[in-house]
């Protein structure tokens, strides 16, 4: 491949970070997820970018997990109702790796192959901080099941909003659903989780300050972009 963003192998073999940072999808188009805690502005900040890539030029798709497909948004149903509580943790992960394998043959690989930039509201690192890390199965099967799931497709740049607990609080829906219903040490297993992710990834997760106005993390949102993607400067 000549185009320039399939890297050389490392020396040892070992693929490190740095080196899977610049695989990403390895299509035509740019993958693009988004990542936190429930109530930290992913979807406004996603709507924004969306529409200034649209603006630009991009064919751009939005779509989001669980869910994006007729399937998927079923699966999202049945995870997100308060009636399964006590859904097997097992169950869980499976459901979410079922709707996202559906959503990346159906609508994400698709449009990559098309040369299209997808914005995606969580991907994979969701299932690894809240499957892995807040249900306690570990990262190693959920990766297995999640790689085997997807065949192997990772985002180019995972841009994970961190907003303090407090101000999350005050944007979280009146009626919690299934997985915001859950005890605070679940989502602090969660926060912690992703803690750990950004730190074993930090070529490919790019933290952004969540705080301030919809405009102000916009701006953020953007540099981190055209940092890494250059997609304004064109
Ligand atoms: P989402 O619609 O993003 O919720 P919110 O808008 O509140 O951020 O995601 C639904 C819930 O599903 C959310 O609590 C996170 C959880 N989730 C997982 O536990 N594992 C996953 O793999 C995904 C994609 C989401």
């Amino acid at each position: 491949m000549d185009d320039g963003r399939f890297p050389l192998p490392p020396e040892d073999a070992s693929l490190d970070d740095s080196v899977l940072s610049g695989m990403g999808s390895c299509l035509k188009g740019v993958f693009i997820t988004f990542e936190g805690m429930d109530g930290c502005g992913k979807s406004t900040q996603i709507e924004l970018l969306a529409k200034a890539l649209t603006d630009h030029g991009y064919v751009v798709t939005v779509t989001r997990e669980p869910g994006g497909t007729p399937l998927g948004e079923g699966i999202r149903s049945m995870l997100l109702d308060p009636k399964h509580q006590g859904m097997s943790a097992r169950a869980e992960a499976l459901l979410y790796a079922a709707a996202r394998a559906h959503l990346v043959e159906q609508v994400i690989r698709p449009a990559l192959e098309d040369g299209q930039i997808v914005l995606c509201d969580r991907y994979i690192d969701s299932s690894l901080a809240y499957q892995g890390f807040g249900r306690g199965l570990g990262t190693d099967y959920i990766m297995l099941v999640n790689d085997w799931g997807t065949q192997g497709l990772y985002p180019d740049v995972t841009l994970f909003l961190d907003l303090d607990d407090s101000l999350r609080s005050t944007r979280m829906a009146a009626v919690p659903d299934r997985l915001e219903a859950e005890d605070e040490s679940f989502h602090q297993r969660v926060a912690h989780g992703f803690r750990e992710l950004l730190n074993m990834q930090p070529h490919r997760i790019r933290r952004v300050d969540a705080t301030g106005s919809a405009a102000e993390v916009q701006e953020r949102v953007r540099a981190i972009i055209e940092q890494e993607l250059e997609l304004f400067s064109h």
